[in-house]
């Protein structure tokens, strides 16, 4: 067996059902989930028609590299997302199809990483859950870097001493952030670009929540968009890691593309032939009718925009709690421990949060999930004032 395994982590849904384990909850009340990070808004039937259309395409074997078109569709996408005015990014060289975002974060360490060099990977903290059990097979030792509420749950790079960023090899940033709807400024880039030329190693920037904004005139900054404004017209040590996931409702799909470095993506590309998860051809003709529209995702958006109304309009009155700008979760700060709070909340109005410690790992002396819940607001619109409602219960009974 690979001994790296035994490194890895209980997974946070896991440790949530031994939590919830032989408590009863009150049968009277239906239970709600917040707890998992799945959207349940309707898939769009224009997307769902254009796989249905092309399921003959089942009988090829799909590339590595993915149709042309859905190449140049992504690269059409990219540039009018991030590279305005005339911006653009080579459908040939600088995008790949990935089966989701998830797959791709973990293989891309693989590909990127040596481990005979003692190499660090550095993720937020807390983190969506592969970066850490990508550093770990791949060999590398990951370093956490806290996301604090006085720092608006964004990482400081200047946190991070000499010595682990010369051994960094790849760093991992999540802009909006999972679990905090936390947006990086253009500035925070700019200066982690900088520091990825000095110390050489690779940016990881997951941008899977980057189209679920409140403000519709401030979409969030993406990685390739502040390269391409530096002047690194190459994206030279960036890529980004996109998703219709979220976007476009269709977790199910499994469908994204890893864009950027075209050094990178030349040996990605080599790596992923071996890897073996090429997009079924009915996935990239749905994907390329998702990527083309964008009314869809608007109205997405507006859905978001009102389960967030709707649910800090109760719960302002009992607790402190923040709109983020992006992402469809609520990074709640608890006044009681954060498993204890989840535990409770259960037992007492079966509605289901994730403790934040379940996503994050001691560093630096303090565990930053401790204090904090994660809510997705993944339910319709109803269930989600019926769960705000509850926990202001909840709350008024601490
Ligand atoms: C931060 C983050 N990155 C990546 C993913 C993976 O998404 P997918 O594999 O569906 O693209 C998720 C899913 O929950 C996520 O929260």
């Amino acid at each position: 067996m690979n001994p790296n395994l035994k490194q890895l982590h209980q997974y946070p849904f896991e440790k949530l059902a031994q939590l919830k384990q032989g408590i009863e909850p009150p049968g009277s009340k239906p239970h709600i989930a917040l707890s998992i990070g799945e959207p349940k808004h309707a898939t769009p039937h224009f997307i769902q028609e254009a796989l249905l259309s092309h399921l003959h395409g089942l009988v090829n074997y799909p590339t590595t590299r993915g149709l042309p078109q859905l190449r140049q569709t992504i690269s059409d996408w990219v540039s009018n997302r991030f590279l305005k005015p005339s911006g653009s990014i080579d459908a040939e060289t600088e995008i790949l199809p990935v089966s989701g975002t998830r797959e791709a974060l973990f293989s891309f360490a693989q590909c990127i990483v040596n481990p005979a060099e003692k190499p660090v990977v550095i993720m937020p903290n807390p983190f969506y859950q592969i970066y850490e059990g990508a550093a770990l097979l791949a060999g590398a030792e990951p370093y956490y870097l806290n996301t604090l509420e006085e720092n608006d749950y964004l990482p400081d790079f200047d946190e991070v001493p000499e010595h682990i960023w010369r051994r960094c090899q790849l760093i991992y940033i999540c802009s909006p952030g999972n679990p905090s709807g936390s947006v990086m400024e253009r500035s925070e880039h700019e200066k982690l670009i900088n520091l990825a030329e000095k110390y050489d190693f690779a940016i990881a920037s997951d941008e899977c929540y980057s189209e679920l904004y409140d403000d519709e005139k401030a979409p969030p900054q993406g990685l390739l968009q502040t390269a391409y404004e530096m002047g690194n017209t190459t994206f030279k040590r960036c890529v980004i890691f996109q998703s219709l996931s979220k976007r476009s409702n269709a977790p199910g799909l499994r469908s994204g593309f890893v864009a950027g470095d075209a050094e990178y993506l030349q040996n990605y590309f080599l790596y992923r032939t071996y890897h073996g998860c090429s997009m079924p051809l009915p996935t990239q003709h749905a994907s390329i009718q998702a990527w083309n529209d964008e009314k869809h995702v608007r109205e997405n958006r507006q859905f978001y925009r009102e389960k967030f109304t709707a649910v800090i309009d109760i719960l302002s009155d009992v607790c402190k709690i923040n709109r983020p700008p992006a992402s469809f979760y609520i990074w709640l700060k608890t006044p009681i421990n954060d498993t204890e709070f989840a535990r409770r909340l259960f037992e007492q109005e079966n509605i289901t949060v994730l403790p934040g410690s379940f996503l994050s790992r001691e560093s630096n002396g303090t565990n930053p999930g401790r204090t904090h819940v994660r809510m997705a607001l993944v339910a319709p619109l109803d269930e989600c004032i019926e769960a705000a409602n509850r926990i202001k219960i909840f709350f008024n009974s601490l």
